[in-house]
């Protein structure tokens, strides 16, 4: 096994021009090795050793996982600026909003570092190194080695490595599969804890759309947000502290005002997430129909009663805003797939790819023997379906639905301490569950999730099967006749949970009696175990999948050897390189590959929750005022659009231009290509970027914020 990926090694770095330049997430230490000659002949002016150097600075120096890779951001200044999307702001934004303060809907900006504001739990990893240890996990593994005792050899060779790598160093250190655990890598990475909030537009501007424009172009979003790296006065990584310091960081990204034009290089650092291009066309079926279907139905259920309850006010809309912008932003990916994958055949093109790779096992005797059953296991690991749905289910349902029963199990510490009777130990879980209320209670309305818990219950008690069902769900069919919402209702009410009074009364005077009693407490520690059900039954269903998928990607990559290939993401960091260039969704329509303020007044609604039109901006887009902003076309261009491969968790992504100078910040992709994450669609996918001179002229202009346009280093 090791020698045969040696040689497919050998075979990527030979075939290396081959590739097309648009797909592909690339490792960037692998670009001196794989890409660069192309991206020089696309008109890269760095060398590979100033994209990625483990002993000199380079641009991987400017760009960060932002909470260990949900999203990106890119150093603007010597000062440890950072530049991310608004919608990776979000929650920060929204947790520092009121009534009284609405940065939701005002926006926020610091003029001085004492006002930048502290997020407790957000934070920056920058990557040290990356290294292939592929050789030293799979040493004394062989093609005849069983299932288990590989695992195990693999586990003990990455304590010994990740062991050996950490060393004395205070940096975090992680082996980490890829192509389905046929590569390993080993990455060392630095995290630090004290970010600050510096700026945000108005949501007017940062969510501009909102929910009807994302996933979509043509596009208006101003998308972005801005934060600090803190340190300690030593530089060291350090939680939040009054006296800590910006941090100096070893690069920053410099600015440029140039502008793109259509075929101009574009290339994008960043972490995406998950991908999944190696799916087979069984994997594509359970995606389509369990995954996303369950989920579609689960969120529009969930989403339609939240979207009630936040038009009744304010305070309302505060509290549920950044829930809502997450669950939806999936609800309308999974949407979007399920329209893309069958409109695209994307079905066809994997059975298509599975029958060549059949064929080509089929005419060689010692293929057969290594990979002859791998498409009937994979098959078989999909066959049983009812675990499958009941998994699903329970994530959206019983964990990802209603939230008082997760946020009950909270207090299991304390439901120990109190049947072990220790005063001083029942005290202190007490009080340390206490402090830590007003971060579930703020955000949270006992009515609202009555109702979501009313509906979901209902549904998880009408499709899955009974062997899975939950306890307490049967009272809800035999006390109360189906009346789920009734049943929730004495539920809730009956519950210590739901109210924080209650709860706080419950705290100062903890009572075993009270808890062993309480419904919901009680109603989830029914569904704990129906999951645990579920995972018995899905694990031994699926019990051959993961080796199968390893063989159907080795033996891919292996009958592709004149082919240079890239793993899926898995929130490691990628470089993808392409170009600026527009897009010809369907017969007849051609989308241009940017927009301007002009598609603000044309969609602008004053007021509209998703288009309002803030009159500073209406007033400002009349004055045209754009100074060293606006185009060549003297007009001022919000969006554009570039081939670049990127997915979820590459949001806030830095584009640069050929020199490595930022021009834009990434932040979605578009609705003709959704399903490519499954598989990338080279005529359709585009990769949608806010226009960093809309970034600067809002910062500038707009929020009168200069100072922190000065900070940036401005190449005109
Ligand atoms: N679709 C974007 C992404 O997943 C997120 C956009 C957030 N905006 C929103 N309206 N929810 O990267």
């Amino acid at each position: 096994m090791k020698k045969l990926l040696i040689t497919i090694f050998a075979f990527i770095l030979l075939f290396a021009n081959q590739v097309k330049a648009d797909e592909g997430m690339w490792l960037p230490s692998l670009v001196g090795k794989l890409n660069i000659d192309k991206m020089h002949s696309m008109g890269l002016k760095l060398s590979a050793e100033q994209i990625y150097s483990i002993n000199n600075s380079s641009l991987k120096d400017a760009v960060v996982a932002m909470d260990r890779g949900s999203c990106t951001a890119e150093i603007v200044s010597a000062d440890g600026l950072l530049l991310t999307n608004h919608h990776c702001g979000f929650g920060e934004i929204q947790k520092h909003s009121s009534v009284e303060h609405d940065y939701l809907q005002d926006g926020f900006w610091a003029q001085s570092h004492d006002q930048e504001l502290p997020n407790p739990g957000k934070s920056v990893t920058f990557l040290v190194s990356m290294e292939d240890v592929t050789s030293r996990v799979l040493d004394g593994i062989s093609d005849t080695t069983s299932v288990a005792s590989r695992r195990a050899k693999m586990a003990d060779a990455i304590a010994v490595i990740e062991k050996q790598a950490r060393g004395t160093t205070k940096y975090e250190v992680s082996v980490r599969p890829l192509f389905e655990a046929n590569i390993f890598y080993l990455f060392i990475t630095e995290t630090f804890r004290d970010i600050r909030l510096v700026g945000t537009p108005p949501q007017s501007i940062g969510k501009f759309g909102g929910e009807t424009d994302n996933w979509m172009w043509p596009r208006h979003t101003g998308d972005f947000s801005m934060f600090r790296i803190y340190c300690a006065p030593d530089g060291k990584p350090a939680n939040y502290a009054k006296e800590n310091v910006p941090y100096h960081p070893k690069h920053h990204l410099p600015v440029s005002l140039k502008g793109v034009q259509e075929n101009d290089y574009a290339m994008i650092l960043g972490y995406p997430g998950r991908t999944n291009r190696y799916l087979t066309s069984y994997g594509l079926k359970n995606t389509m129909e369990v995954v996303n279907n369950i989920r579609i139905k689960a969120r529009s259920a969930k989403l339609e009663i939240i979207r009630d309850y936040m038009a009744k006010g304010d305070k309302n809309r505060i509290q549920y805003a950044s829930k809502f912008a997450i669950s939806s932003n999936e609800y309308k990916y999974s949407v979007g797939q399920n329209l893309g994958l069958p409109a695209l055949h994307v079905t066809g093109k994997k059975l298509a790819i599975e029958k060549e790779f059949t064929d080509w096992v089929n005419l060689d005797p010692a293929r057969k023997v290594k990979y002859g059953n791998v498409l009937t296991d994979i098959a078989n690991a999909y066959r049983s379906v009812d675990d499958r749905i009941a998994f699903e289910y329970s994530r959206e349902v019983l964990l990802e639905g209603p939230e008082i029963f997760k946020f009950s199990l909270n207090i299991s510490s304390l439901h120990n301490e109190l049947r072990s009777n220790d005063k001083e130990k029942i005290k202190e879980a007490a009080n340390r569950f206490k402090a830590s209320l007003d971060g579930f209670y703020n955000d949270y309305d006992a009515q609202t999730d009555l109702k979501i818990a009313a509906v979901l219950t209902k549904m998880y008690a009408e499709n899955v099967a009974t062997k899975y069902q939950p306890s307490f769900l049967a009272s809800a069919t035999r006390k109360y006749k189906g009346d789920y919402l009734a049943y929730t209702t004495q539920l809730y009410k009956k519950s210590i949970f739901p109210e924080r009074q209650k709860l706080e009364a419950f705290l100062d005077k903890p009572s075993l009696k009270i808890l062993d009693k309480d419904p919901v407490y009680n109603a989830m520690i029914s569904m704990m175990e129906a999951i645990k059900i579920i995972g018995v039954d899905y694990r031994q269903s699926t019990a051959g999948l993961e080796n199968a998928k390893k063989l159907f990607v080795a033996g891919l990559n292996e009958m592709n050897s004149d082919k240079t290939i890239y793993p899926d993401a898995n929130s490691s960091m990628r470089l993808t390189y392409g170009r600026v260039g527009d897009c010809n969704p369907r017969d007849g329509v051609h989308y241009s590959y940017f927009t301007t303020l002009k598609g603000y007044a044309e969609k602008g609604v004053t007021g509209d929750p998703d288009f309002d039109f803030p009159q500073q901006l209406i007033d400002m887009y009349h004055a045209a005022d754009y100074g060293r902003y606006a185009d060549k076309d003297r007009t001022l261009h919000t969006c554009f659009t570039t081939n670049n491969d990127i997915t979820g968790g590459n949001s806030g992504s830095p584009v640069m231009n050929a020199n490595g100078e930022l021009i834009g910040i990434a932040f979605d992709g578009n609705w003709e290509a959704m399903s490519g994450d499954i598989a990338y669609e080279p005529d359709l996918q585009k990769c949608i970027n806010v226009d960093i001179r809309f970034v600067l002229w809002i910062i500038d202009k707009y929020a009168g914020a200069k100072h922190l346009v000065d900070e940036m280093t401005i190449i005109e």
